[in-house]
């Protein structure tokens, strides 16, 4: 199995071009299953998660192929293809839905297909329960039946589904995408309120609408979907990876480095940028992206996490290696996921300060880290190792890189480009 080893104490310079978003290609590759006609992607990022989502989607009948090169209009990632032609199989089944909790996302867009869909239940995973009992209430609320047997959710309608006003008690990003989906299709007007405004989300309306869905409200917390009868093809190009950016800008602010992020939109991650300038970041908006650099000793800074425009979630654990070594303390709060903090103890074992209090973390910000061995325990937590061993003394160790791979596009080879002293050691 693959481990990275990281040599810490190296300042990062350079450009780093950001990839498509791996939480926005997702739900657009299952789009394609609304359409008989090809969906085009631009800009797809080369990872794990990327092909399990093809895997499923060729299981169900989606035929997918090369649609032009990688580079193109200056994108690092693939085009491809998705052509739902016919769906040939209607189940999601376990084997493929455990690997990836996300692949849930073809729920709701099978149904309103072929007017039946059968999706095994993803399960609890290392940052929570996360169940998924929204995205059944709201394709409930536009006519579904569903029953939950033998750990699969059976969902039927016959006679189409029909568009509803469903209000989401919670925020969900993966409901409000299934639900939006299922609603494109659906007969008359659906009103659906307080949905995630999740730019991945923003970018899934913006396809759905080139392959004729008319969704009004894109970007607020209301979407108003006037139901069509079918939906054709189109061209989309993927978003860039807020997440990966911001795990960047932070790789430059711990090595006190100077790198420009290619790529990124300011307005996808202005509270992130927002908490970095108060920790004592620059970041300055270039011709090509953003411009991260740091010349002093970070401040301890409080983050809680929230829906968007709040703070990621998903950049959470790469804060806490930030606020590491920062002057003072600061609390992290989780808001979103019940078990998000599995990175602080293996933080902990390179030196970090840091208590768990319920939702909150303290963080004690200390001198220095140390370079240890240590564990990869799910995406983000093994992105807040890297960091913190790109600033350790020593040696650093991550093992199970497969977490990392799922949603880093070739971090190693990123951040080496940028004069990190990291490899991918194949043990
Ligand atoms: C998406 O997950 C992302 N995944 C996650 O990214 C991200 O952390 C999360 O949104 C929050 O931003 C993808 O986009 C593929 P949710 P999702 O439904 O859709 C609860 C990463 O590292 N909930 O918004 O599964 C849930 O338990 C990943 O890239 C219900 O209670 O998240 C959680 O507490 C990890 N019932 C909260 O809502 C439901 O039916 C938000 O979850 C659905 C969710």
């Amino acid at each position: 199995m693959d481990k990275i080893r990281i040599r810490g104490g190296k300042r990062l310079s350079g450009k780093i071009r950001i990839s498509g978003a791996k939480n926005a290609a997702l739900p657009l590759m299952a789009a394609s299953l609304l359409t008989d006609e090809p969906l085009v992607l631009v800009n797809l990022p080369q990872l794990a998660d990327i092909s399990t989502m093809a895997n499923l989607l060729t299981h169900l009948g989606v035929d997918i192929s090369m649609a032009g090169e990688t580079g193109k209009d200056g994108h690092t990632g693939r085009s491809l293809s998705l052509h739902a032609r016919e769906i040939t199989d209607t189940t999601a089944p376990y084997d493929l839905v455990r690997r990836m909790r996300a692949s849930v996302v073809v729920l709701g867009p099978l149904l309103a297909r072929s007017g039946h869909a059968r999706v095994s239940l993803p399960g609890g995973c290392a940052i929570g329960t996360r169940p998924v009992d929204l995205h059944i209430k709201g394709l409930t609320q536009l006519g579904a039946e569903i029953d939950l047997t033998g750990g699969y959710i059976d969902a039927k309608a016959p006679n189409g589904l029909v568009g509803a006003h469903f209000v989401f008690p919670t925020v969900s990003v993966g409901a409000t995408e299934n639900v939006l989906m299922a609603a494109c299709l659906a007969k008359g007007e659906s009103v659906l309120s307080n949905v995630a405004r999740e730019p991945e989300i923003t970018d899934l309306a913006h396809c759905l609408v080139a392959m004729g869905a008319k969704i009004g409200g894109i970007g607020s917390d209301t979407l108003i979907v006037q139901g069509v009868e079918r939906l054709h093809g189109a061209e989309h190009t993927v978003i860039a990876d807020r997440i990966e950016a911001g795990t960047y800008a932070m790789a430059a602010a711990m090595t006190g480095g100077d790198i420009e992020l290619i790529g990124v939109q300011l307005d996808l991650m202005e509270s992130v940028v927002d908490k970095l300038i108060e920790a004592g970041v620059k970041i300055e908006k270039t011709d090509q992206g953003l411009r991260v650099s740091c010349d002093t000793r970070l401040r301890g800074v409080d983050v809680m996490t929230e829906p968007f425009p709040g703070f990621p979630t998903d950049l959470q654990a790469q804060m806490t290696a930030l606020m590491s070594t920062a002057d003072g303390a600061s609390m992290i709060t989780e808001s979103i996921f019940e078990n998000r903090f599995m990175h602080i103890p293996e933080l902990a074992r390179m030196g970090a300060n840091v208590t768990v209090h319920g939702a909150s973390s303290l963080v004690r910000g200390v001198g220095a880290l140390t370079g240890a061995p240590v564990m990869a325990t799910d995406l983000r937590a093994s992105a807040s190792l890297v960091l913190a061993g790109l600033i350790a003394d020593g040696e650093t160790w991550v093992s199970r890189v497969y977490h990392i791979d799922r949603g880093y596009e070739r971090i190693e080879e990123k951040l080496a480009a940028c004069g990190a002293d990291i490899e991918r050691v194949d043990e």
